[in-house]
């Protein structure tokens, strides 16, 4: 390396630009225009050619580069910024009539002056706004309290339709409001990757968009495929917008901001009702949520005139649509077995169209909720889908109940073993108490062991659990580690596991005896330990034998640990075979004690600089690790310098600095041995 060579770096920023135009057009025509103009494979090359120059010409690249898409940067904490402008909610009701109260007081209020409105959708999302300077965006920021907000700007920049740059004609200074909602089909296709690594599947599609935002990896958000529906365009004084909202929303779409076709501008209540009509019935053929439709006066000098009230505008009001509700037999009832040998009743249902899908099933919860519902066999029931994708049972529809009708009969065997269900006290489920020889509790615990955020075995998917299990190999969580290669070659009825796969299975097994013991702790699928109760049970007891013989007492002193959930902890250690299976645990070599998280405390009380590009690391990367281990980063050398963390083509006035004040270099390789990575 040579540091002191003057590269001519002009002709590279010349093609980084064009590389990052042509990319910006391509993903333009893609997220606004759904036109593909390349193959991926011919994109992904542009793409990583511009990461790489940026990697090797930092000081070259745009905050604004395309390859910020695909995220990377991560943030701590969110900054909390205080919006220029108020972020006001609507006024909003479910009552037509309050809609025509609402466009006669308006009408009466403008007093013949000549105006009309215009009616869009509500999305069903999360509020954001974007602020823009010189067609450049500078900031993204949720909603928070109206006042306040969080600073999501990094990942806001992984949103395809979230313009970095405006095209053509602009304000130069504005701020464009707008919605992040997230797809049906890839809110439906991430829930289904969450269940499959054992993650909690999230409620409903905004609950998931406000999630993915706070992301604190941008890369991760980048996966979520969110959508940003603009909506709305405010400016300081002084910068000019068009005179109609509708002109604002026209304008907006040619900047590059997607803009749903969905906006009507209608003259009086007849046009404004059918809107609602139409979109309450087809609401559901839409690929993302709404909830609602929103009505503005489209004349926006005549929002002065209406004025505010204490938190909304009068030129404004939103309609919700009603959740809709329909009725169907229940055909029988199911019972699900899960790990812990709880039991959960569905309603299998006469299939029904409802909100945009056919729904066959839905939770009876527990046997409380059937009891509740007062559910009789020969009962249809009324079902719901509000903003949820999932159906909720609300109650028994009465008009069809039948003469005579009995309620239903909760079972009192486990339908997988046979077992008599008990039910404790105080619980208002019913649990198989067959540990050991309930096929789905057994399967399912050992799901559990091996998932993502337990032991994260990832090549021992459901299906070669159950193959292993089928074969006798694998009946409990420690039987894992005794795996043999040569009983692994050949499993399964056309061989499905070979050689190279046995290999990786037990490297896999192998890497998991690092994983740190209060994921140890979760994977043992103890009932209502969750990730979070683990690490607190292995950060208060620092070791598996003190948590293994603590008292029901002494759990319950642990924060956050209640007294159901340190039952629960000191009956399953109370159990000789679980005592078995942490020995064996144990001698296997998985982690049995709590280390303070190393990678917390190793750079207290340094101060470092970094400089220049590295090979594991971008530039932000690296600064957030030495944060993570404790280490305080700084841009200037100075005598309160510890290290200079010196990259490839770092500049050479900080090699000089740090060489007259004494500051030790140290390389990428000497930090990643220090931060023990
Ligand atoms: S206009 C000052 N238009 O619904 C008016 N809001 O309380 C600004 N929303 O907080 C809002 N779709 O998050 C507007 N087409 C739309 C909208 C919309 C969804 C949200 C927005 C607002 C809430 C209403």
């Amino acid at each position: 390396m040579d540091l002191f060579s003057a590269i001519d770096t002009e002709p590279v920023r010349k093609h980084m630009e064009e590389l990052a135009a042509e990319v910006d057009r391509l993903n333009h025509e893609y997220y606004m225009n759904d036109r593909s103009l390349v193959s991926d494979e011919e994109f992904d090359r542009m793409l990583r050619e511009l990461q790489d120059l940026e990697r090797q010409y930092p000081e070259l690249a745009s905050p604004l580069s395309p390859t910020k898409r695909v995220g990377g940067e991560v943030n701590k904490k969110f900054r909390q910024v205080e919006h220029r402008f108020p972020m006001l909610s609507l006024g909003n009701t479910y009552s037509i009539e309050e809609i025509e109260e609402f466009e006669a007081r308006t009408r009466r209020l403008l007093d013949g002056t000549p105006f009309s409105y215009t009616c869009e959708l509500k999305y069903d999302g999360v509020a954001i706004g974007l602020t823009y300077r010189h067609g450049q965006l500078v900031q993204a920021v949720t909603r928070g309290n109206g006042a306040v907000g969080d600073d999501i700007t990094i990942n806001a920049k992984t949103i395809g339709t979230i313009p970095l740059r405006l095209r053509g004609e602009y304000p130069d200074d504005f701020e464009a409001r707008g919605e992040v909602v997230y797809p049906f089909d890839a809110f439906e296709a991430m829930n289904k990757q969450r269940e499959a690594e054992g993650d909690e599947p999230f409620a409903n599609p905004r609950n998931a968009a406000s999630g993915s935002l706070k992301l604190q990896d941008s890369a991760e958000c980048a996966k979520r495929k969110l959508m940003f529906c603009m909506y709305f365009m405010m400016a300081p004084d002084g910068v000019a917008l068009p005179d109609t909202h509708y002109g604002r929303l026209e304008w907006a779409r040619q900047m590059g901001f997607k803009v749903q076709p969905y906006i009507q501008e209608c003259k009086d209540i007849t046009e404004i009702k059918a809107f609602i009509d139409h979109w309450d019935k087809a609401r559901w053929e839409l690929p993302f949520g709404i909830d609602g439709i929103v009505i503005k006066v489209n004349q926006t000098a005549l929002w002065d005139r209406l004025g505010l009230t204490a938190k909304s505008p009068r030129w404004a009001i939103a309609y919700k649509f009603k959740a809709e509700r329909v009725s169907t037999p229940l055909e029988s009832i199911s019972f699900q077995v899960g790990r812990t040998g709880k039991v959960t009743p569905v309603a299998n249902l006469q299939p029904v169209w409802l909100g945009g899908t056919t729904v066959r099933r839905a939770t009876l919860v527990n046997a409380d909720f059937i009891e509740k519902m007062g559910i009789c066999v020969g009962d249809s029931l009324l079902i719901e889908k509000g903003g949820e994708i999932i159906p909720k049972v609300i109650g028994v529809d009465m008009e069809k109940r039948q003469a005579g009708a009995m309620p239903v009969q909760y079972i009192e065997r486990c339908p997988e073993c046979g077992a008599r269900l008990v039910r404790e006290e105080g619980e208002a489920g019913h649990y198989c108490p067959n540990s050991d020889g309930c096929h789905p509790q057994i399967i399912g615990r050992l799901e559990h062991f091996v998932s993502r955020k337990a032991m994260n075995i990832e090549t021992l998917g459901p299906e070669r659990l159950e193959l292993l299990y089928a074969a006798g190999l694998v009946r409990n969580v420690a039987d894992i580690y005794d795996l043999k290669r040569e009983q692994l070659i050949g499993l399964g009825s056309e061989a499905t596991i070979q050689e190279k796969g046995a290999d990786n299975l037990l490297a896999a097994v192998e890497g998991s005896k690092q994983v740190p013991f209060d994921r140890v702790v979760f994977a043992l699928g103890i009932r209502y330990v969750g990730e979070v109760g683990a690490k607190k049970l292995a950060r208060y007891f620092k070791n598996m034998e003190s948590l293994m013989n603590a008292g029901e007492e002494e759990l319950a002193q642990v924060e956050d640990v209640g007294d159901v959930t340190a039952r629960a902890v000191a009956e399953w250690f109370a159990d000789g075979e679980h005592r078995k299976i942490v020995d064996r645990l144990r001698e296997a070599g998985l982690q049995m004690e709590y280390r303070a998280d190393e990678g917390d405390e190793r750079l207290a009380g340094m101060t470092i600089v970094v400089s220049g590009v590295f090979e594991h690391f971008s530039r932000d990367e690296i600064k957030a690790d030495i944060e993570r281990h404790g280490g305080k980063v700084s841009g200037s050398i100075s005598g309160k310098t510890t290290y200079l963390l010196a990259g490839d083509k770092m500049g050479p006035e900080k090699l000089k600095k740090a060489e007259k004040l004494g500051v030790r270099l140290l390389s990428e390789t000497e930090y990643m041995e220090m931060v023990g990575q």
